[in-house]
């Protein structure tokens, strides 16, 4: 929510941070500003103060007592500013030109808006083949998201050779099997105080390492344990789906998004062509499938250009090639957002963040993906 501010300085910051947050203005006069706060309940406020704007303070601190989040801006870094507006309860303290500055406060700041009782949104990140980046892409979306103060649950799928924990360098303490077991029983602080936690503040559902615990788990697990879990989190991310076996299905059926993600070369494009005919027979709303384009190098031969034509839809998420940082961070067990904030891979993963809030998902389709295919229903409850 922006405050104190004219039509020019307005727009200016709702274009910094349009792939960060949903920007509303304030249309109250100044006493009434802490009431529409409060009905309001956006995840920050954004007030733009001058030396000639006392009142500001005093609504920042309205704010601010209220249980609100201020980020202040202003055209200089005049000390007696920033002392009053952090007497006055504010969080951060951002030059008005530094677009940079005041994305991250957002991000590092704001409370997610998505509210309790709401449903969260699972989110499968789907590599058109094996090795194109979907497990570094989940695990590394997760903590941007944990980032922005939204609760997250990273689930990993592949029961065998599931690399997530790997990733993160945590032992899996309570398995995919042991929340199935206990679904009926655990509430969300029980389940959040259950399932192993990297030190981010990410929570990890994985298997364990009993292969026949894993056999054990079929589709309809799959549907009821995501549905379970968007029961209790803003956001579920799956990895480890592969192909179309049952589990896959049923983990591709109860997401409200879909990453098919690819890369600049012949086999990945080439399946991802098969695997979009595929999701296209099954009648997957329009919407639910996005192409997301990792290692993303402009000058390669097979430009994004020819990506988007061959698969009949163009590209409009990309990640950045970085090999040795991602390595890096990976054989160190820590997340991009830990080490390199600001480099232009953690960067493009946050960005897909926007594209994934509530307001943006499409309608959830009622029929079901492993219906269609296998002619029957799955058991959670929506189909
Ligand atoms: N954006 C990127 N830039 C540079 N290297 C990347 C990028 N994304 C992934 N990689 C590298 O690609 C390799 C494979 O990544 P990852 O294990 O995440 O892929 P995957 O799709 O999960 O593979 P699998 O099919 O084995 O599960 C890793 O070495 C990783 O560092
Ligand atoms: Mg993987």
């Amino acid at each position: 929510m922006l405050l104190g501010m004219d039509d020019a300085q307005q727009a200016d910051l709702r274009l910094a941070l349009k792939d960060v947050a949903h920007v509303v203005r304030s249309k109250t006069s100044a006493d009434q500003i802490a009431a529409e706060y409060k009905s309001l309940n956006p995840g920050a406020a954004i007030v733009s103060v001058h030396s000639d704007t006392p009142a500001l303070f005093g609504i920042i601190h309205n704010i601010s007592a209220a249980g609100g989040i201020v980020i202040v801006v202003s055209e200089t870094k005049d000390p007696e500013l920033i002392l009053r507006s952090m007497r006055a309860g504010a969080r951060e303290f951002v030059l008005e030109s530094d677009h940079e500055e005041l994305r991250l406060a957002v991000r590092t700041h704001a409370k997610s808006t998505v509210g309790a009782g709401e449903l969260g949104q699972v989110v499968t990140i789907f590599g058109s083949k094996g090795g194109v980046g979907a497990t570094a892409i989940a695990t590394n979306l997760a903590g941007a998201m944990q980032r922005r103060n939204l609760r997250v649950c990273l689930v990993d799928l592949d029961l065998y050779l599931g690399d997530v924990l790997a990733f993160l360098d945590i032992p899996g303490s309570y398995s995919i099997t042991d929340v199935l077991a206990n679904m009926n029983r655990l509430d969300r602080d029980l389940l959040a105080s259950s399932v192993t936690k990297h030190r981010s503040g990410i929570n990890v559902l994985a298997q364990s390492s009993k292969v026949e615990e894993a056999e054990q788990i079929k589709g309809p697990d799959v549907a009821a344990l995501l549905e379970f879990l968007r029961r209790n989190y803003d956001f579920v991310i799956v990895d480890g789906v592969r192909g179309f076996d049952e589990i896959s299905l049923a983990a591709l059926d109860g997401s409200q998004h879909v990453f098919m993600t690819l890369t600049q070369d012949v086999p990945a494009v080439r399946n991802g062509q098969r695997c979009l005919e595929l999701f296209g027979r099954l009648q997957y709303d329009q919407g639910r499938v996005k192409l997301l384009l990792n290692r993303y190098v402009k000058a390669s031969k097979i430009t994004i250009e020819v990506v988007g034509e061959t698969l009949g839809q163009p590209l409009t998420h990309t990640i950045s090639n970085d090999f040795l940082l991602l390595i890096d961070a990976i054989n160190r067990g820590v997340l991009l957002t830990e080490v390199a904030p600001r480099a232009r891979i953690t960067q493009d993963i946050e960005g897909l963040i926007p594209h994934l809030l509530p307001e943006r998902a499409p309608r959830m389709r009622r029929q079901s993906l492993l219906g269609t295919l296998f002619g029957k229903k799955v058991v959670d409850g929506t189909t």
